[in-house]
């Protein structure tokens, strides 16, 4: 049920009988006021406009070509010309009545579309850090909303696995293997990287090696391919544990690295040139853009192959955009990744349309994120400096949690313990980043985020636990409840308003890629069930309000536990 698009359709109607020309929109949104009614419809001023009449007589003609009578108790014309909606209590109840018995609450599933979704992309050999930390948590809730809302989403994990590195690394493997040095060294991902820069930057026979690996591995050498596939698997199994920690749902099977790419960049490098849009430049291949300015306010020149022949980070995204369109057959593709990569993401993408790679209705979305802030509003370290490790950040969080839950109920059993701490920690670090506009920077921070109160994980599981209790207490089975529900307490009424605003919300997280819409949702539902709990006697009531009002407490509880699963955080029965 999406309310603001059934109403956004049937008032765009009216205000094409009224004369408006078929492209208007209503603009139907959630109106902030309750003397104002549920929504309110703001497009009717700019219809009469474009129309040349009076936005207020104008409204009243579309008011008079409602069809409402079934949905709104009252229509009234507001301001300049705005129209106020007043939905039906007995509308709203049935609507929640039929949420609470139709699969996936009753959402209606769009028109789907086939979306690639390009986030967490850590580096080969590196450890994934907090920045990836952002892409996959957020990515993630991006992904799960989609393929709720029945989209085939094709996750695209970019990983950094090629490059000129990649010959150094391959030399100090070598050197390992022949030292006879064990795996265990290699778990340690950022300790082999540096070692390998250490001994490429000191050792000339050794950076000579390295150097003829490069070539080795980019023309195919079976030797090299197998040492750099080895790289490859044992980074990707390490990222793998942290994804599981994490309840993200990218698996092996959905990396699609800067490799995959590799071998279009040459075509793609010579079709530029044919077209006239790169040029040499020193040796190298520039394409020149009038729309991004350099120092000196000159179209600024992007970089598509070196002088050396060696291609470039935006080269493989200009690709990776025209497989997505050509091979995926996709129709969006999004790309999670920091604000700093916006700039290239833009460019790499307005070369790819001129060279007419992908038509106009491909759309490719940057949904970019600010960065992750330590208390102190410095970028987040270790107290020495360096860049946090996404294993260990998990292990603080579960300790924490811990600690946090063992004080607050001593009296669960070990196995419900470990449930409710691991739901805890990992929905903590999530929920934290989720609840915040992804383009803002934001700050980490530890009692914050494990707080039992405001927009946190912890307030929102324990919120839904609370729910589930009132079952559990009274020995009621949900599935026995009867009869239908009835709004006739205001609390009550905007509690089912709410409710029936979630799809409304998952949709808004599909479109936009913004999980902190959901989140805000959540929070707004969590506190509008308190309202009514405090206001409405459920188990007391007389028998009929009473099985209302169960209905409604158990679509609530239905509602957080799918809103939250939606967001990968877990709920737990009891905490
Ligand atoms: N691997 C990159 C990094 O660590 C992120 C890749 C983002 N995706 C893309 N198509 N460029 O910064």
């Amino acid at each position: 049920m999406n309310i603001q698009h059934i109403l956004s359709e049937k008032i765009q109607h009216a205000m094409v009988l009224a004369g408006a020309k078929a492209n208007v929109e209503a603009l139907v949104r959630q109106s902030g006021k309750p003397q104002f009614g549920d929504y309110q419809a703001n497009g009717i001023m700019g219809a009469a406009k474009k129309l040349g009449v009076n936005p207020r007589e104008f409204a009243q003609k579309v008011l008079d070509q409602l069809q409402l009578a079934d949905m709104a108790e009252k229509l009234e014309i507001a301001g300049p010309g705005f129209i106020n909606i007043f939905l039906k209590p007995n509308w709203l109840a049935k609507q929640a009545q039929h949420a609470l018995n139709a699969p996936k609450l009753g959402i209606q599933l769009p028109q789907t579309q086939t979306v690639v979704a390009d986030y967490s992309s850590p580096n080969v050999a590196k450890e994934m850090h907090v920045g990836h930390l952002r892409s996959t948590i957020i990515g993630d809730g991006v992904v799960r909303a989609l393929e709720f809302l029945g989209n085939n989403v094709i996750r695209a994990n970019h990983v950094g696995d090629w490059g000129t590195q990649f010959g150094m690394l391959i030399a100090y493997l070598e050197k390992m293997e022949n030292e006879n040095a064990t795996a265990m060294e290699l778990s340690d991902l950022e300790a082999f990287y540096r070692a390998a820069k250490e001994h490429y930057d000191s050792d000339a026979q050794f950076a000579e090696k390295a150097r003829g690996y490069v070539v080795k591995l980019q023309s195919g050498d079976e030797y090299c391919r197998t040492m750099w596939k080895k790289l490859v698997d044992i980074t990707m199994q390490q990222n793998q544990q942290n994804y599981q920690r994490l309840n993200v749902t990218l698996t092996e099977k959905d990396v699609m690295g800067e490799s995959l790419y590799n071998p279009m960049l040459p075509a793609i490098v010579e079709d530029l040139k044919a077209q006239g849009l790169a040029v040499e430049d020193e040796g190298a291949w520039v394409v020149y853009l009038d729309e991004f300015k350099n120092k000196d306010g000159d179209p600024m020149g992007v970089i598509v192959q070196k002088k050396d022949g060696g291609f470039l980070y935006t080269t493989t995204d200009i690709a990776a955009a025209k497989y997505r369109y050509e091979t995926l057959k996709a129709d969006r593709a999004l790309v999670f990744s920091d604000t700093r990569q916006s700039q290239h993401m833009q460019q790499a993408w307005l070369i790819t349309r001129k060279a007419g790679y992908v038509p106009d209705h491909f759309s490719l979305e940057h949904h970019n994120f600010g960065m992750m802030l330590g208390k102190d509003g410095k970028p987040f370290k270790t107290r020495s400096g360096g860049t946090v490790k996404l294993a260990d950040l998990l292990d603080e969080a579960m300790e924490r949690a811990d600690k946090l839950i063992s004080e607050k109920n001593p009296n669960l059993t070990p196995s419900e313990k470990a449930a409710v701490v691991e739901a805890v920690a990992i929905g903590a670090v999530k929920y934290s980043d989720l609840s915040k506009n992804r383009t803002t920077d934001y700050v980490f921070d530890w009692d914050n985020m494990l707080s039992f109160e405001g927009n946190t994980a912890p307030y929102m599981q324990y919120a839904y636990t609370r729910i589930r209790s009132i079952f559990s207490r009274a020995g009621i089975d949900e599935a026995t409840l009867c009869g239908e529900i009835h709004l006739t307490e205001e609390k009550e009424r905007n509690l089912a308003l709410k409710l029936l605003q979630f799809e409304e919300a998952v949709t808004t997280v599909a479109k936009e890629g913004t999980p902190h819409v959901l989140c805000q949702y959540l929070y707004e539902l969590a506190g509008l069930f308190s309202s009514f709990y405090e206001a409405c006697p459920i188990l007391n009531a007389e028998e009929s309000i009473k099985q209302s009002r169960l209905q409604l407490a158990n679509l609530t509880a239905k509602t957080l536990k799918q809103g939250l699963d939606l967001l990968g955080i877990k709920t737990v029965e009891k905490m």
